[in-house]
């Protein structure tokens, strides 16, 4: 939520902050900013809505400088206002802030500017912190920054120019990532690498507590308590092109479309057909206390958290391990109690999600060892986890998580099946899994195939206001990641059940105008998932059905079918998954929703 962009160096900083908070817009888009420094002068400009609102507010005006910090808003405290959007400033308009994250004894902090005379201008947190910052400046501007860290609780990744001190930025994170970019022509601070990837790859990441003076020429990192950190910058593997459209439309459909790319990656040196088994060099250090686990709890938000779902019964089908999921957002209201040697895995496409985070640190603190599945390289959770594994799944820009969760199962998978086999899963099931795993980027790009198909399907039920997504064990959670992509991003209100919950009280909807999107893949569920459709045909309800290519017995039954070529059946959610994605997008195209964009949501959910 949110993104910062800051560049210092010796180009024109306005057109470098412009590039950088449009690749940053999916973290938040109700408002932006940037205030551009030019030695004692400041041009600071905001404006509501879009990037392209406040690209064309500072399109004609001269905004000399070099120096520049900028801010995308998904807003928190205060609504979406030119006044609310950042940078915020003090009083004397000295000091420009901008800020992730939340403060959350700023009412307490408020209340004291204000009995000191200080009128606030917004009603963010924020300015709070440009305040604190111009009290506390005597000529040093990361003091000043220091002596304000020390005051404010709660979470913040912070930009920060002083008119005094030209030719620097100093940044400062709790809570919310910062990554600090070098270059030839002078470096960037970001919130995201995916703001700075045309200019540079080499990047040092902020860690917790930590501050930097940052300027056209150097660095210099300090802890809160002004201990200086040495540390040495890493190189990314992310390209430019990779966070650009390339003629889609959209992001979304892109990455739809990269999932075979997406795959080919997650596998890519894991996988020896021979003994059947996997190769994850990134949890060998955990490696001996891992394969002796017998508890495992799968913990994410969301669209991840839907694929630690599919995990538990690809675990409990591969493996001796007993294995639990749980909603990282609900996981520090529960009574923790890990039977010893229990390894919880944090599974995040972003690496950032504050509930994510929050439960990993409490299951820390109750003696669980922990495991990552992330997608971006150097992130706060990939920080936190003792051993994990990457996706390399590429950036993923789209709102809507697409590519990640067919990436986060193949991960799972692996990593359930180099279990097994040094548990009870035979040689012959260790090759075959293997065999089935290598040919799925070509499954899916038959599954892909189907898109016109879709389309058409998309098109005859798009005004239905209300639908119904079912599906039964390892497809339960497709039907629940069906309906989610459908609601964000078509808003169409969309449901997901296990099918065997329809008598217990959701075929009471059922009617003509309600879609039921059917699950039923040629697997052990199907005679059930078929009585499910009689059911729902005999109420006149119209049935799509998500089928495996050749199968009459639905052909006979359901309105509608989208077919899939044949797998196992633990690996069939990452072929089922594919149309329920491309009937939401091109439900919301239909409808001309801002797919990309959907309203109130941001990409990064980095507050709780
Ligand atoms: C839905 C979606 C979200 C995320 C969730 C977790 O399409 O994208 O539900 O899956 O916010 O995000 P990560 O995986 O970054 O922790």
């Amino acid at each position: 939520m949110c993104g910062i962009v800051c560049y210092v160096g010796r180009k024109p900083a306005k057109p470098i902050l412009l590039e950088g908070l449009k690749r940053l817009e999916y973290r938040g888009y109700d408002s932006a900013g940037l205030a551009v420094q030019d030695g004692e002068t400041i041009h600071c400009e905001r404006a509501v809505g879009k990037i392209v609102e406040l690209e064309r507010r500072v399109n004609g005006l001269e905004m000399k400088g070099t120096v520049g910090i900028a801010h995308t808003r998904w807003a928190t405290h205060g609504r979406p206002s030119e006044e609310n959007a950042h940078p915020q400033r003090d009083r004397d308009e000295n000091v420009f802030v901008i800020h992730n994250g939340i403060i959350e004894n700023y009412h307490v902090l408020k209340k004291k500017l204000e009995k000191d005379g200080i009128v606030f201008r917004s009603e963010t947190d924020t300015e709070v912190l440009a305040h604190l910052i111009a009290l506390h400046f005597d000529g040093d501007l990361s003091d000043a920054v220091r002596k304000t860290m020390a005051q404010v609780e709660g979470t913040f990744g912070i930009g920060v120019i002083h008119r005094q001190t030209p030719g620097q930025i100093v940044v400062a994170r709790r809570g919310s990532p910062l990554i600090i970019g070098v270059s030839d022509d002078g470096h960037f601070v970001a919130s995201d690498v995916s703001a700075m990837v045309r200019y540079t790859n080499k990047v040092v990441h902020l860690e917790e507590n930590e501050l930097a003076t940052v300027t056209a020429d150097g660095f210099s990192i300090s802890t809160a308590q002004a201990k200086p950190v040495q540390r040495s910058t890493e190189t990314v593997e992310w390209r430019a092109e990779d966070a650009e459209l390339n003629g889609f439309p959209h992001f979304m459909l892109k990455e739809i479309y990269e999932q075979p790319a997406a795959l080919e990656n997650a596998i890519r040196g894991r996988l020896e057909q021979g003994e059947g088994v996997p190769k994850l060099g990134g949890i060998m250090p955990v490696w001996e206390s891992l394969k002796q686990s017998r508890h495992m709890v799968l913990v994410a938000c969301g669209t991840s958290y839907y694929a630690a779902s599919v995990g538990k019964y690809i675990f409990e089908r591969l493996t001796e391990i007993d294995t639990e999921v749980g909603l990282a957002s609900e996981f520090r209201y529960r009574k923790l109690n890990f039977p010893p040697n229990t390894f919880v895995v944090a599974i995040s496409q972003s690496g950032e999600t504050a509930d994510t985070l929050a439960a990993i640190k409490e299951a820390k603190r109750k003696g669980a060892r922990l495991i990552g599945v992330v997608n971006v390289v150097g992130s706060s959770i990939s920080r936190e986890t003792e051993a994990g594994i990457y996706n390399h799944a590429g950036p993923e820009i789209g709102v809507a998580s697409t590519k990640n969760f067919t990436s986060q199962l193949t991960i799972l998978t692996l990593l359930a099946l180099l279990l097994g086999r040094h548990q009870n899963l035979s040689l012959t099931e260790g090759i075959q899994a293997i065999r089935a795993l290598e040919a799925l980027p070509g499954l899916i790009h038959k599954a892909l195939a189907q898109a016109n198909h879709i389309e058409a399907v998309s098109e005859k039920y798009c005004r239905c206001t209300n639908w119904l997504f079912l599906g039964r064990k390892y497809n339960y959670p497709i039907a629940l990641e069906g309906a989610l992509k459908l609601k964000e991003v078509s808003y169409i209100h969309a449901e997901g059940y296990a099918a065997g919950e329809m008598k217990h009280g959701p075929i009471a909807l059922i009617n003509p105008e309600m879609p039921t999107v059917a699950i039923i893949p040629l697997d052990e569920m199907h005679e059930k998932m078929l009585s499910n459709i009689h059911e729902i045909k005999s109420r006149k309800g119209p049935v799509i059905a998500i089928a495996t290519e050749g199968d009459e017995k639905v052909r006979d039954v359901a309105d509608d079918i989208i077919e899939i070529p044949p797998t196992l059946d633990f690996l069939y959610p990452i072929l089922t998954v594919i149309p329920c994605q491309l009937l939401a997008y091109y439900c919301a195209k239909f409808l001309n929703r801002d797919i990309d964009k959907p309203r109130n949501l941001a990409k990064s959910v980095t507050v709780e």
